[in-house]
């Protein structure tokens, strides 16, 4: 073990790294793992010693917490590295933010800055070899914090663990994406969690995702609760419209998660004097706007899915069709957000570090 950092953080390097097995020109999303990763354990009220130990399996109590009631929460990074082997992060303080606002939500303690910062940059100079260089492929990262702590009693935990773990990865979907608009579940409400990237908020998806995967659509796209009328966000990324030149998405509110991916394209748009609205819109405009020719684009944005065309959307039993254009704002802007996360590009909002 050795310590070097100002957070006394340990390091035990593996033994057997896996690198050589890894097809680095055929990356799945998220399925194989670094060989480190950064450990810190929360108990008698504080943060302990922080650790990067080989990846490996963890051992909990059975009435550990997280089991029964859920605590968890969780972000999505990327590191990216550019020509000169340079290794670069998109916003990250954004996640370290968002993790702290998911937690407090979920009665789980803050993880410290300086903790979250140093121990993810160590890490990555440790697995520098792990962050591909194959085009459209990242390091995707994984911080995420749960309750260790055990009891069946239903109350916050009073231990928890958190752990950064990372996966070379491919792009999150292999094409264009096809959506469903929900008509009678809901993934958030109002006073809920929607906003915060909780475990349980993913897990309440697949079932209605699953039914939609079997209609041939790949992703559900959430309405409110209330009316499903208004459109929020889909299953893994904020949702973009284009209508006429004009790019529309909702606000975000307690129910829809404020997308790092989701603000950087409303900073863009405003740069290239897009027209944008940030206002709640309905199924029945967007269904007015198909069936008219004003709905040029649909897109989603996040950290896994970058920006992501959708070709179609589904509602009550009718398919409404993108139209395919050139010099599409989502082509845009994934070359502008992507140009600067790879280094490619000038990074005029310092974004990039
Ligand atoms: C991300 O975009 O990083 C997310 O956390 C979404 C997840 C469903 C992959």
């Amino acid at each position: 073990m050795s310590t070097g950092t100002s957070i006394n953080l340990k390091v035990e390097k593996t033994k057997n790294s896996k690198l050589s097995q890894i097809d680095f020109n055929n990356l799945p999303f998220g399925q194989t793992f670094s060989d480190h990763m950064f450990v810190c354990d929360y108990k008698d009220g504080k943060w302990q010693t922080p650790q990067i130990i080989p990846y490996q399996n963890i051992s909990l109590d059975p009435a550990a917490k997280i089991f029964h009631y859920g605590q968890s929460v969780f972000e999505g990074m990327k590191a990216y590295k550019d020509d000169q082997d340079q290794i670069w992060l998109f916003r990250p303080l954004e996640n370290q933010k968002r993790i702290n606002i998911s937690s407090e939500r979920l009665a789980m303690p803050a993880f410290p800055k300086n903790y979250f910062m140093e121990g993810l940059e160590t890490l990555l100079k440790i697995d520098k070899e792990w962050i591909p260089q194959t085009p459209g492929s990242s390091l995707y990262i994984r911080p995420f914090i749960f309750a260790t702590g055990v009891g069946f009693h239903a109350s916050p935990a009073d231990e928890y663990k958190f752990i950064i773990a990372c996966a070379p990865s491919g792009p999150y979907f292999s094409g264009n994406v096809k959506v469903l608009i929900e008509e009678k579940y809901s993934r958030s409400a109002n006073g809920g969690v929607g906003f915060a990237k909780a475990g349980g908020n993913y897990a309440g998806q697949f079932y209605p995702t699953e039914l939609a995967v079997k209609k041939g659509y790949h992703q559900v796209i959430w309405t409110d609760d209330n009316t499903h009328e208004y459109i929020e966000e889909a299953g893994a990324m904020n949702i973009f419209v284009r209508i006429g030149d004009t790019l529309i998405t909702s606000p975000t509110s307690d129910r829809i998660l404020d997308g790092v991916t989701r603000k950087s394209i409303l900073d863009i748009a405003k740069d290239e004097n897009i027209p944008v609205e940030v206002r709640k819109f309905t199924v029945t405009e967007l269904v007015e706007a198909s069936k008219n020719g004003t709905l040029k684009e649909m897109f989603g944005a996040g950290t896994a899915a970058v920006v992501s065309p959708i070709s179609l959307f589904g509602h009550k039993g009718e398919n409404y069709e993108l139209p395919e254009i050139e010099n599409s704002y989502a082509s845009r802007f994934k070359k502008r957000i992507t140009d600067i996360q790879y280094n490619r590009a000038e990074d005029k909002f310092g974004w990039r570090y």
